[in-house]
Formats: structure tokens, sequence, C-alpha cells
């Protein structure tokens, strides 16, 4: 199965060569791995005084992190060195205390320039904090892009065949850089990863559990509502509809009891919520009677179960 990498793009201008590069290698990555864009334009600078209570949209970040298997970062060049955005997600990603985001994820760059010179500089400014970050980076190959503007076309293309050998081979570098750092995640790991993809979800965003949720059959979902649904890509896809009816400012918090033994784990509580729904004024409490099965699959737990009902509503 792919993993799952978080690509994080140095610029925040709408044209930036970094999103178009980006975008280039994300495309060219299809199947081997699953890319996609965590976005850091919304990021309020880094201030140790909110980490007491985090703005939402750190939250956001650092699940998304924690969601991911492996990190991909983009970058332009400024001054020799990193964009100040993309330092402030780092910092972002690297708090509170002792929660660094980053730890132990594996990591690769890719830095451009319009210029003949450049690109250097930020690639290894960026490579400088993954010591502390404890991210292990890939070495080989290097991809600095220089005169990247000559490379593509108005529509946003790659028209250099050369760069597009260049960037096929760091895509295939990469994917055999994060499975051998993979090492299986622990049950309880991942379970303290489970109780933060459930808060992203009430928020109305469903990807963090879509990259948790089996994509192998058998795969069952028993709605709070009381239907059920059968089979990965039909459960996928209902998790997706369902997430959108939540709006931000939700919260969620797992009582759990759980076990795991081998290729299986599960956990059977109460989640405990209080949801903002679409189109719907205030918050909605519930506690919701939750049993779901997972399986290891590629060294990541998957979700393959879930029956949920209403039990409780205050
Ligand atoms: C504040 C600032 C500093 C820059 N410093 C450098 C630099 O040190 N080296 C370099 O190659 N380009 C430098 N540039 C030019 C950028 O490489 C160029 O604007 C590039 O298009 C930015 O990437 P983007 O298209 O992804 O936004 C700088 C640009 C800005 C705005």
């Amino acid at each position: 199965m792919a993993a799952t990498v978080a690509v994080v793009i140095g610029s925040l201008r709408k044209q930036a060569w970094s999103r178009k590069v980006a975008t280039e290698i994300i495309h060219r990555a299809q199947g081997k791995l699953n890319c996609h864009i965590l976005e850091i334009g919304d990021l309020p600078l880094y201030n140790e005084d909110l980490d007491a209570q985090p703005p939402l949209e750190w939250k956001r970040f650092r699940t998304g992190i924690d969601a991911s298997d492996a990190v991909l970062f983009v970058t332009p060049e400024y001054n020799r060195s990193v964009p100040g955005v993309l330092k402030n997600a780092l910092d972002i990603g690297s708090r509170p205390g002792n929660q660094n985001h980053w730890s132990g994820k594996p990591a690769a760059v890719v830095s451009q320039t319009p210029y003949k010179l450049g690109a250097f500089g930020a690639n290894h400014a960026l490579r400088q904090t993954f010591v502390f970050l404890d991210m292990p980076v890939l070495q080989q190959p290097e991809m600095y892009i220089g005169t990247v503007g000559d490379k593509f076309d108005s529509a946003g293309k790659l028209t250099d065949s050369d760069t597009g050998k260049l960037l096929d081979a760091f895509i295939a570098a990469f994917a055999g850089w994060i499975a051998r750092a993979a090492k299986p995640e622990s049950f309880p790991d991942f379970m303290k990863r489970r109780d933060s993809v459930a808060t992203a979800y009430v928020n109305g965003d469903g990807s963090p559990l879509d990259s948790i949720i089996t994509r192998t059959d058998p795969a069952t979902f028993l709605s709070p509502g009381g239907d059920a649904v059968t089979g990965a890509a039909v459960v996928a896809n209902r998790y997706k509809a369902d997430a959108a009816h939540f709006t931000k400012g939700s919260t969620s918090k797992l009582e759990v009891l759980q076990s795991a033994n081998g290729q299986l784990g599960f956990w059977t509580g109460i989640q405990h919520a209080e949801v903002k729904m679409q189109g719907k004024e205030g918050a909605i409490p519930m506690s919701l009677r939750v049993t779901e099965v997972f399986r290891l699959e590629g060294g990541h737990w998957h979700l393959i179960h879930r029956h949920a009902d209403m039990g409780t509503s205050k």
C-alpha cells in the first residue's frame, strides 16, 4: 500500500513555481506515493503563549502531520535560506513542549529557483532543522531545480523531460526511503492519533480519517443512524460524505478500552462530542457508544469496522 505523504509548499504565491513543481510530483507519484498538499498559508504566527489554547489552524496542521507517513518539502529560496512562512510551519509542527509532530517522519526536499544559481541555501537550511526535528531525510538524489521558469508551459505543465526523469528517480528513491524508515506503528501510539483524527472529523476535515481507513475488503460501518454500509470503497465514500455535515468548532474526546494482538486491534467505549452541524445553530452534545476494529496493513493500523450508536444524548 502506498505511503501517505504530506507535501508542504514553502511559498504562498498563487502562481508559485514551488506549487507547480509540487503538483507535478504529486501527479507523477500516483500509485507509488499517496501525496496530498498540507497547506501552511492560514497558520497564525507561532507564539508560545498560544500553545495553552492552540488556534484551530495549528491543530489542523499538526493533525495533518500526524496522519502522514512522511513529508515532502517543496520550497523556494529566500535570502539564501527558507521562507519565513515555512519556518513558521516547522515551528508550529514541533510543539507544544515534548510533542514534536515531525519526529521520526521520513522527509525529502525539493528546492527551486528561477535563476541559474540558487536553491542550495534553502535546501540545506531546511536540512539543518531536520536534525533537531528528528526527521530522517533522503540524501540522494538531491533535487535543486534551477531556471525553473523555463521548464513549465503557461498551463503549469512540466515541459523539460530531463527534469521529469530526475523527478521520477527522486520519487522512486523517496518511496524506497520511506519503506526502509517505516517501522510498524504500536497500537497505543496509533490510538493517540485516532483521538486527534476523530477531532478533525467532527470539525469537517475527513482527510485524516480517510488516511487510516482500509482500502481492502471486508470493511463495515454501522452508523449512528441505524443503517449499515459494507465494502471498503463504499465505506470510504460514506465517511467522506458524513464529514461534510460537520463544521469547525466541534469537540470530541474518546473514552477508550483498547487491546491489540498481532495484526488486529480494537477499542470500545464512548465518544464524547459536542458537534456543530452545517445549517444548525449551536453545538449538539452527544455520547456515542463505539466499537472499532483495526488491521495492521503496511506497518500502519487501518480501520476495518466501526459500529457507533447514539447511546445517550444530553
Ligand atoms: C524575499 C525574497 C528573497 C529571495 N531570495 C532569493 C535567494 O536567496 N535565492 C534565489 O535563488 N531566489 C531568491 N528569491 C527569488 C525567488 O527564487 C523567486 O521569487 C521564486 O519565484 C520564488 O518561488 P515561488 O515561485 O515558489 O514563489 C527571493 C525572493 C524573495 C521574494
